[in-house]
């Protein structure tokens, strides 16, 4: 029976495929939602439910939460932060005292990649999430040629990313009396926050960003790839269509958590922090900031006589 079901899977892919343009059965984010495929049947749909290992629980997910998860995280996250803006505001530091040379041009490089790939991946994330409401086609079928696209331009960011600030990224015990004080932002006087050269937020921000954003990449070209065929899935007797299955499913819950650490990252970097931008630019923090923001390594700075 399990066969059969392969077999009609296939054969639905393949029909799929040339009814939408060669969107292959497993992105289904496309496939199911596009507005341009046949797999929305609601007795396929059911079917498919009953006779395979992680289609119930992906079709479920699909069909019900997947993109009621997005809309809500994202929108939640938005607002939360415009609240924070409105009731508290941005911290400001005088940018008149000494300059801190803190990202050097290779370090702003890297991360200016990173920043442009998923400036690049998350719209077109979204684009094939949304391909319904979008009307599927084209534009959807482009959206993930640019979302693969966008992934190369990380993968050649992210390991040196990783690399570059692996330590400093370590966890220390500052981290936990940040997260206690929650980083000093619930309130709108300026006060000493414990943190190394990067405070517990940005740390959480780094990891997601790099051992999440790996998972993401091999979520990723499972779906794009498609057609593999590794000895290791067999032992772990785990069927390739399952494996997709997996795969799309890791890709989107963690896809959720990348969104919305990566709207808190800009929302820090842009609007809550004046003038933090200017780091990623120029390299340089200015003194006050560091002074209050990143209190240990301005002490650790001081003791070095490097300040
Ligand atoms: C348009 C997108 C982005 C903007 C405007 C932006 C901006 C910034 C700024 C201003 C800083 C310096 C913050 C400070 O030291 O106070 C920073 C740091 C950093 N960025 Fe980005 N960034 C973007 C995208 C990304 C992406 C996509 C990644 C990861 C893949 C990333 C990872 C980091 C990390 C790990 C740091 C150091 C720790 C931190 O400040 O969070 N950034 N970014």
């Amino acid at each position: 029976m399990k066969k059969v079901i392969l077999l009609c899977l296939s054969m639905i892919s393949a029909f799929a495929q040339s009814y939408a343009g060669k969107v292959p059965l497993v992105s289904q984010n496309q496939g199911v939602y596009d507005g341009t495929s046949r797999l929305n049947s609601p007795e396929l749909l059911h079917n498919i439910m009953l006779y395979q290992n992680w289609g119930g629980l992906f079709v479920n997910l699909q069909i019900h939460w997947f993109r009621t998860l997005f809309f809500g995280i994202t929108v939640g996250v938005l607002v939360v932060f415009f609240l924070h803006y409105i009731v508290i505001g941005p911290k400001k530091f005088a940018h008149d005292g000494k300059a801190i040379y803190v990202y050097n041009l290779f370090k702003r490089i890297i991360h200016w990649m990173a920043a442009l790939a998923f400036v690049i991946v998350i719209p077109t994330g979204f684009m094939m999430i949304f391909g319904k409401e979008l009307g599927g086609g084209t534009l959807v079928l482009d959206a993930r040629y640019l979302h693969s696209i966008g992934t190369v331009l990380f993968i050649v960011s992210v390991i040196p990313m990783f690399l570059m600030w692996l330590i400093p990224m370590l966890a220390t015990f500052d981290d936990v009396k940040w997260l206690f004080m929650a980083g000093g932002y619930l309130t709108k006087k300026k006060v000493v926050v414990p943190a190394g050269q990067f405070n517990a937020g940005q740390k959480m921000w780094f990891w997601l960003a790099t051992l999440g954003g790996f998972v993401m990449i091999i979520t990723g070209a499972a779906m794009y790839f498609e057609d593999f065929d590794l000895a290791i899935l067999k032992s772990l007797n785990l069927d390739q269509i399952d494996i997709l299955r997996i795969s799309a499913i890791v890709h989107n819950f963690l896809g959720m958590a990348v969104t919305a650490l990566f709207v808190t990252h800009l929302y820090m970097s842009l609007f809550a922090i004046k003038g933090s931008l200017d780091s990623m630019i120029s390299g340089n923090k200015s003194e006050d900031e560091v002074k209050y923001m990143h209190s240990s390594f301005y002490k650790k700075l001081k003791k070095e006589d490097k300040i």
